[in-house]
């Protein structure tokens, strides 16, 4: 099964990506996480690093050319959840040369809750877990990060980004019939069950 999550920032995307992956056995793919490891790394040319910090789209070319390489390794092979990807129309008619897509997820959450579960995050840097600070909060002891994008100006520009490039991604899919929205809202295990029937469980 190869498929796509969409919706916007702090939609819940990777939080449900690893609860569907580790169900299906399939690798979570996620091109905001490529790009940050590649920034530990020191290996982001730091004009991308200027974009992300921003909350601007890095250039197609460079996230096609990720997702070519990481979808040809051999746990790929039996299929993937892409997340976070495509997030422009060019970059989801780049996917369909590359592999059949059967699904596109539509995360769908209102904007102020979305700041909120935004702002609030932290990741554990040792485990790369998602807690959030009021609904999922981090047991003692966890080695957190708050992201440098998690900043409510930033997120506001990344909800703006979205709206106006991504939300064009969701006709793409819509229009051969692959589009299914599921609302975001409510607990994360209540998100799982919606998403679940959505593929057909
Ligand atoms: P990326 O890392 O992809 O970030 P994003 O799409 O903005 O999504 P987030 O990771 O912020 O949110 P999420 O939906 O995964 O939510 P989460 O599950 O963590 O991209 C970062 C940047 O990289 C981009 O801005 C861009 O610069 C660049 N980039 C990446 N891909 C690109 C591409 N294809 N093209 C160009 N540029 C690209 O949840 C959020 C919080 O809410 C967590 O704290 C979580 O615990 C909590 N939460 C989740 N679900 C629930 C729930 N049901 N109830 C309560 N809390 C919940």
């Amino acid at each position: 099964m190869r498929l796509v999550f969409l919706g916007p920032p702090g939609a819940g995307k990777g939080t449900q990506a690893k609860i569907i992956c580790d169900k299906y056995g399939i690798p979570q793919i996620s091109t905001g996480d490529m790009l940050r490891a590649a920034k530990k790394e020191g290996k982001l040319d730091p004009k991308l690093v200027e974009a992300m910090g921003k909350g601007a789209l890095v250039p197609d070319e460079v996230v096609i050319g990720l997702i070519a390489e990481r979808t040809k390794a051999p746990d790929a092979a039996k299929g993937y959840l892409l997340d976070g990807f495509p997030r422009t129309v060019p970059q989801a008619k780049a996917l369909d040369t590359m592999a059949t897509i059967d699904l596109a997820l539509a995360l769908e959450v209102a904007d102020e809750l979305l700041i909120e579960r935004a702002v609030l995050r932290r990741t554990d840097r040792r485990t790369g877990q998602i807690y959030h600070l009021k609904y999922n909060p981090p047991p003692s002891g966890a080695d957190l990060e708050h992201r440098a994008d998690d900043q409510e100006d930033v997120v506001r520009n990344r909800i703006n980004v979205y709206r106006a490039m991504t939300a064009e991604v969701l006709p793409f899919y819509e229009k051969s019939g692959r589009l299914r929205r599921v609302d975001g809202v409510g607990d994360v295990a209540e998100v799982t069950k919606r998403v679940l029937g959505a593929l057909g469980n």
